[in-house]
């Protein structure tokens, strides 16, 4: 992986690496679970590092990984910050219908590794927003059906728990096919000096609710176009070693799938095989069998009957 100089300057610790490339740029998220986020890992764990949020909302967690991302960041910060984790865990037409086994998975990690950090609220994101007050959140993450209607309903909905200063995340702005339309609600609402928007990763918006707090968020909504190329570039590099990572730690979970699909199906062909021998030795019996010996003529005739 090449990344810009001032990247290796950042592995060296030379004064002159740019804001972006910090340490956290560079950690990787520790679970992979399927999604369509892993590219974003390294730049969760700088925003989390920049904001040092006490309150994040994640609006759609499916299996996790954003949401992990976001808790390992602030665990290896050091912060006390509480990720509120909101699904219905039941799915939807976009990210596709699943069953329990998702939510066990989610509740199984959140316990075993961050019981202090990331809390699981279950039902649908308007039923939930009662729970937060007003300006009450540093982070939210926009991250559930991602049509133009349900982006603009969860932004409408959720954008007054955001603190000043706080910063909203929109995944999939560049998806344009499958009724995907977060693109044309992030159009309406990015504006100069407020926002900066990735496109790997299917894209990922990030806009300033008012002014930024963080003088390295001041930095990155203000950036001019060549160094906005800088900071596109640099951290899709690094998301495309987190996917990477995340490929090579499932790829032993896709053997085993493909392994015991193939001990099906053999044991399956092994079935067919022997009810096959168990009918031509029935056969084989019945026409050794003296009855049948004795019948061949009157089937003759039946066949001579039926010809003519
Ligand atoms: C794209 S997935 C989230 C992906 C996740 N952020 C990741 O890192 O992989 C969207 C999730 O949002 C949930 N969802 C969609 N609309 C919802 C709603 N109105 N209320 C609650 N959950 C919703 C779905 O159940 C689904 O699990």
């Amino acid at each position: 992986m090449e990344l810009s100089v001032e990247a290796g300057a950042a592995r060296k610790g030379r004064a002159s690496a740019p804001f972006w490339l910090t340490p956290a740029a560079y950690w990787m998220p520790v679970h992979y679970p399927t999604s369509a986020w892993w590219t974003h890992g390294p730049f969760a764990a700088w925003m989390i590092d920049v904001l040092r949020p006490s309150v994040v909302v994640e609006l759609g967690t499916h299996f996790g990984y954003s949401c992990f991302a976001f808790a390992e960041a602030s665990k290896r910060l050091g912060l006390t910050t509480t990720i509120n984790a909101l699904d219905t865990w039941q799915g939807d037409d976009h990210a596709g219908f699943y069953g329990e086994d998702v939510l066990d998975y989610v509740d199984g990690i959140s316990r075993a590794e961050y019981a202090d950090s990331v809390r699981l609220i279950r039902g649908r994101f308007d039923e939930s927003r009662p729970l937060f007050a007003d300006a009450s959140v540093d982070l939210l993450h926009i991250d559930g059906r991602h049509g133009y209607d349900d982006a603009l309903a969860d932004f409408s909905e959720w954008r007054s728990t955001v603190r000043e200063g706080g910063v909203v995340l929109f995944h999939d702005i560049a998806e344009k096919g499958n009724g995907f339309g977060v693109w044309r609600l992030w159009d309406e609402i990015a504006t100069p000096g407020r926002s900066f928007a990735f496109s790997h990763g299917h894209g990922l918006g990030v806009l300033s609710m008012g002014e930024p707090s963080a003088p390295a968020l001041r930095a990155l909504f203000e950036a001019d176009a060549p160094t906005a190329e800088r900071i596109r570039s640099d951290f899709a590099r690094l998301g495309e070693v987190a996917a990477r990572q995340a490929w090579l730690l499932t790829l032993p979970r896709e053997l085993d799938q493909v392994r015991a699909e193939v001990r099906a199906r053999s044991a399956h062909e092994e079935q067919q095989a022997v009810e096959l021998k168990a009918q031509r030795d029935h056969i084989d019996a019945m026409t050794a069998s003296t009855s049948w010996r004795v019948t061949a003529p009157l089937r003759s005739l039946g066949a001579w009957r039926r010809r003519s």
